[in-house]
């Protein structure tokens, strides 16, 4: 019985050791993305055309588990990041409005995740919740990223 519940204890540690602080897993991940790439995404200024930020946010989202990379879309529909996003000042059912728009407006296609990210930060409606919801899940990321 002692042991059962130290393997729990265990499997729970592994479990959020690896689920938090996921931009900075990503910089591990992938590798190839440089520090000026990492401070615009920070500031969340990177774009599709930012060396290396799709990949980075398709590893965040995936990490963030917002993603799934094998169905290529967001998990439920996206009602995961739209529970995140009710954290910060907005609610459920406008997030996935604003997901849903997001998704109509690729014109049929699978919406990547730096799509999402960039439709959700052109939203005024999400831009502030989106970006709060990112900074907690790792605010030590979006502190140091652009200091030489
Ligand atoms: C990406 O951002 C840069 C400035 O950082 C800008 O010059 C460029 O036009 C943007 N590209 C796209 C595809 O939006």
């Amino acid at each position: 019985m002692k042991r059962l519940l130290l393997l729990v204890l265990l499997a729970l540690t592994v479990k959020f050791s690896t689920a938090l602080y996921e931009f900075q897993s990503c910089t591990k991940e992938v590798k190839e993305i440089k520090k000026p790439e990492l401070c615009k995404i920070t500031k969340f200024k990177a774009n599709a055309s930012t060396p290396n930020a799709a990949k980075f946010y398709e590893c965040v989202l995936s990490r963030l588990e917002y993603y799934n990379h094998r169905d290529k879309e967001l998990y439920q529909n996206g009602e995961y990041i739209a529970r995140g996003l009710s954290r910060f000042g907005m609610s459920k059912e406008d997030a996935l409005k604003a997901i849903k728009k997001c998704k109509d407006s690729s014109s049929g296609g699978a919406v990547t995740p730096i799509g999402y990210v960039l439709c959700l930060l052109k939203d005024g409606k999400t831009k502030n919740s989106f970006q709060q919801l990112m900074k907690s899940r790792d605010e030590d990321f979006f502190k140091s990223q652009c200091k030489k």
